[in-house]
């Protein structure tokens, strides 16, 4: 699929206004940037556009403001590091379309870079609507889709605005495509897949695609509750779907059909809630009591990963094992992260993981940097494993 992505490597910049689609969605607390990685991986495509004399105009949406303006969702405030980041001044305009927005992009020298504010605050972004996607483009020569972790989106800067510009992929775009292909497409064989997380019913078609696909499926979270209770086990007070008891037992015979072993927690921790340092004991399924709740996988089912792990050559991970949150329940999950990243450090393994949740527990385990690849998307990285074809991607491709 990247090699029929076109990026802009051979386009002449000179003296051309790009339009780039970024994801500067990132957490701030108390005004500070408490993660980088998303807008570290935006520098490749900028600088490359600054490199080649063109005039880089930068687009991104941030949190969620419904299509209005909302102070505390602007922009602005990150301009500091991305003035830091990119080692270079940033301009800014308070609005994304209009004649100021229109003027600023036109005062624009070859080489300079032009923050627009953030996309939300126009329904019309969130609306695909083509009129605010043609003012988007106004002033400007090209288009780049640098923001593989939006392409799930069908909004105006991410879809509508392919109709009105010539439209490239960014490398951080093609570099994640490029990762879910290596575990997808052609897989290093035997392939596992963890899958954690709490529900069972918002992972349903994600599961079923990769049992076409996987060797193996490890289940863990609580949505492995759900799946124990189809299998007839009696899970306590755990967390489980009950209306999904079915779509679980259903998901295992589709696994058995494509040669899809699951592998299910044997042994439990369990506790009588969620709270930190809560008394806990580990326990065999078939001996949860009924007022106990299962928080994390136990030693026993840890080694059964571990092995199943070791038999292949490339893993991919969605969801946490257990209540990460909650310490000792993060064990299970830090123990698996620690196996995977030395495994991939000494290359025996490839490893690939994404979502959010699935990047706070790598960063709990501290060992994100070591696996082969962590995608920065959430939500579109769900859809693509699914097998959904993402607006981003088909919208770039209609110009290849
Ligand atoms: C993300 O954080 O996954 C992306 O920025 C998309 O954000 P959204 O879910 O608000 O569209």
């Amino acid at each position: 699929m990247t090699k029929i992505l076109k990026t802009i490597t051979n386009e002449d910049l000179y003296n051309k206004t790009i339009l780039i689609r970024v994801d500067l969605n990132v957490p701030v607390i108390n005004g500070l940037v408490k993660d980088n990685t998303r807008i570290k991986s935006l520098i490749p495509s900028v600088m490359q556009i600054v490199k080649k004399n063109g005039k880089v105009v930068i687009c991104s949406h941030f949190g969620r403001p419904n299509g209005k303006k909302v102070e505390k969702f602007s922009l602005k405030p990150l301009l500091k590091i991305l003035t830091k980041e990119f080692g270079m001044d940033v301009k800014f305009s308070p609005n994304c379309v209009g004649e100021e927005a229109l003027f600023k992009k036109k005062r624009l020298k070859n080489g300079e870079i032009l923050l627009l504010e953030n996309l939300r605050f126009y329904p019309g972004e969130e609306n695909n609507d083509d009129e605010f996607a043609k003012e988007l483009s106004s002033g400007c020569d090209l288009y780049v889709n640098d923001a593989f972790s939006c392409s799930h989106r069908k909004h105006a800067s991410i879809f509508g605005i392919t109709k009105f510009l010539p439209s490239f992929s960014g490398f951080h775009l093609i570099k994640e495509i490029d990762a879910l292909e290596k575990v997808l497409k052609k897989p290093k064989k035997p392939v596992v897949s963890i899958i954690g997380g709490s529900k069972v019913s918002s992972k349903i078609k994600l599961i079923n695609n990769l049992s076409k696909k996987m060797d193996y499926i490890i289940i863990g979270g609580a949505m492995a509750n759900t799946f124990l209770a189809s299998l007839g086990n009696n899970v306590g007070n755990s967390l489980y779907e009950k209306n999904f008891i079915s779509v679980a037992k259903e998901i295992l015979e589709v696994g058995k059909k494509h040669n899809c072993q699951f592998i299910l927690p044997k042994d439990v921790v369990i506790s009588n809630g969620f709270k930190k340092n809560n008394k806990n004991l580990n326990v065999e399924i078939a001996n949860i009591p009924s007022n106990m709740m299962a928080l994390d996988i136990g030693h026993d089912t840890l080694s059964q990963i571990q092995d199943t792990i070791l038999k292949c050559r490339t893993l991919l991970w969605n969801g946490p094992l257990g209540a990460f949150e909650f310490k000792p329940f993060d064990k299970g999950t830090n123990l698996i992260a620690n196996f995977v990243s030395e495994l991939s450090k000494q290359k025996k393994l490839i490893s690939v993981a994404g979502g959010g949740d699935t990047i706070s527990a790598l960063n709990n385990a501290g060992v994100t940097d070591n696996l082969s690849y962590v995608s920065t998307a959430g939500g579109a990285f769900l859809e693509w494993l699914e097998g959904k074809s993402l607006p981003g991607i088909s919208g770039v491709l209609k110009n290849k």
